[in-house]
């Protein structure tokens, strides 16, 4: 991109999936591979941007150019997080973070006992990052992401709008998975929220001109123009 309408921001991007571990062999995943958060981060780097990726098991290289803080577990995440929102301009919360993880991380491997039949597992629910840094003091413009596998159009953008307003953040990227799209694919498709639910955008092709999409937004908001 010619475009250097990023330049001098500070722009954090988080990316991949968090893996809760079970024991010191086994976690609990995601399949998200990190493909787009990463297109969000080079391409804010060519806009200029300083970027710092919090990369959560990224299955694709990492991004040049960028400040790369590696992160595996969901309270990993947070305080990579919270750290650098503190001196951000916009944080874009790409990664799948785990809602859930183990009530207890087993010291050995849990083995199975002749005869068992089945294991139970206990989870708890994990802090939802995104709306802990909305309700918290601070200056970024937060973007969070959606996966959403509702097939029809409506049904995501309201989602959508009841997501963003839970969350608080500002704006949503409204990711439909499970179309031949969305996890591990070269191309994504979304739709853009701003707060009060309104469409701001659609975007469709290679993860990499989603990405510009969701920047051009980023943009002019960072501007302070009228969408
Ligand atoms: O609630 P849901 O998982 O659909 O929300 C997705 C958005 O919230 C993503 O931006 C994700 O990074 C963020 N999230 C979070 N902490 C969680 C779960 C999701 O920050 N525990």
């Amino acid at each position: 991109s010619a475009r250097h309408d990023l330049a001098g921001r500070r722009v954090v991007v988080t990316a991949g999936g968090t893996r809760e571990p079970l024991d010191p062999v086994r976690f609990l995943g995601n399949r998200s591979s990190g493909k787009q958060g990463v297109a969000i981060a080079e391409a804010a780097r060519a806009r200029g941007a300083e970027v710092t990726l919090i990369a959560a098991n990224l299955e694709v290289g990492e991004p040049v150019g960028c400040g790369v803080r590696a992160v595996s577990t969901t309270a990993e995440l947070q305080e990579a997080v919270v750290d650098e929102a503190r001196r951000a301009d916009v944080v874009v919360m790409a990664a799948a973070v785990a809602d859930f993880r183990p009530a207890a991380v087993s010291e050995s491997k849990i083995k199975k006992q002749p005869g068992d039949a089945g294991l139970t597992l206990e989870l708890v629910r994990n802090p939802d990052i995104l709306a802990e840094l909305a309700a918290a003091p601070h200056d970024a413009l937060l973007v969070g992401f959606a996966a959403e596998t509702e097939p029809d159009d409506e049904r995501i953008v309201e989602l959508g709008a009841a997501k963003l307003a839970a969350k608080g953040a500002d704006l949503l990227v409204v990711n439909r998975v499970g179309w031949n799209e969305g996890f591990a694919r070269d191309e994504n498709r979304v739709v853009i929220l701003e707060r009060g639910g309104a469409v701001v955008d659609r975007r469709s092709g290679s993860k990499m001109s989603v990405a510009d999409g969701i920047l051009d937004v980023v943009a002019r908001h960072l501007g302070g123009d009228p969408l």
